[in-house]
């Protein structure tokens, strides 16, 4: 078990999202898919202001994962409208946007701990589904996914930096 503490984002946590975001993308795709379109990623999907507009926006919550000393960031999740291409997408679906960890803070419970947090949040706004979509050769996230229950309801192209790449869209239907 991990010490990260986990706390809601607010306005002021701009710039430690961003570094955490940046970072962890960085991190998780370097030797994976090119490194031109992750640092075109990073510039566009990880600016400031990309934040700073979640942040700011009521349809959006995004959960810190920190630790000590000095409250370092070490992992987020980014829980939103949803913007998948499905056909049955309605309007009281969540999206799982993000939820990421330094790789030294994995398969410490961080990650099931934020996956937890989006899934209670998402039940007190009463959302029928979570969704989410993840890269299809992101075999370590995907089984992670699946330990939760998610279960693929479709597929994506996903657009980083230049080149597109396939995605699965997985959901978890919500009890109400
Ligand atoms: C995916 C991620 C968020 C999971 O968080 P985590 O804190 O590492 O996962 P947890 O420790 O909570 O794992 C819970 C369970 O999920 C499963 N699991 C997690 N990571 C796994 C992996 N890489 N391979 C297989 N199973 C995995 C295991 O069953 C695990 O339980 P166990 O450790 O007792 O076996 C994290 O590993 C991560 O940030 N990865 C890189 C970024 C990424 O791919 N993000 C998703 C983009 S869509």
């Amino acid at each position: 078990m991990c010490a990260a503490t986990i706390r809601r984002a607010g306005p002021g946590d701009e710039d430690a999202l961003t570094l955490v975001g940046q970072a962890s993308f960085l991190e998780a795709f370097a030797g994976v898919i090119g490194g031109r379109d992750i640092v075109a990623h990073c510039q566009r999907q990880h600016a400031r202001e990309k934040y700073a507009a979640w942040l700011h926006d009521p349809a959006t919550e995004i959960w810190l994962a920190e630790v000590e000393p000095g409250r370092a960031p070490i992992g987020y999740l980014v829980l939103t409208k949803p913007d998948l291409p499905l056909a049955d997408l309605a309007a009281d679906d969540l999206e799982v946007k993000r939820v990421y960890l330094l790789h030294r803070f994995q398969r410490t419970g961080v990650g099931a701990r934020l996956m937890q947090e989006a899934l209670e949040s998402a039940s007190r706004r009463g959302a029928r589904r979570l969704l989410l979509g993840v890269y299809g050769g992101n075999t370590g996230a995907i089984a992670f996914y699946h330990r939760l229950g998610y279960q693929t309801v479709g597929t994506r192209r996903f657009l980083v930096g230049e080149n597109t790449y396939e995605d699965l869209i997985l959901g978890l239907n919500l009890a109400r």
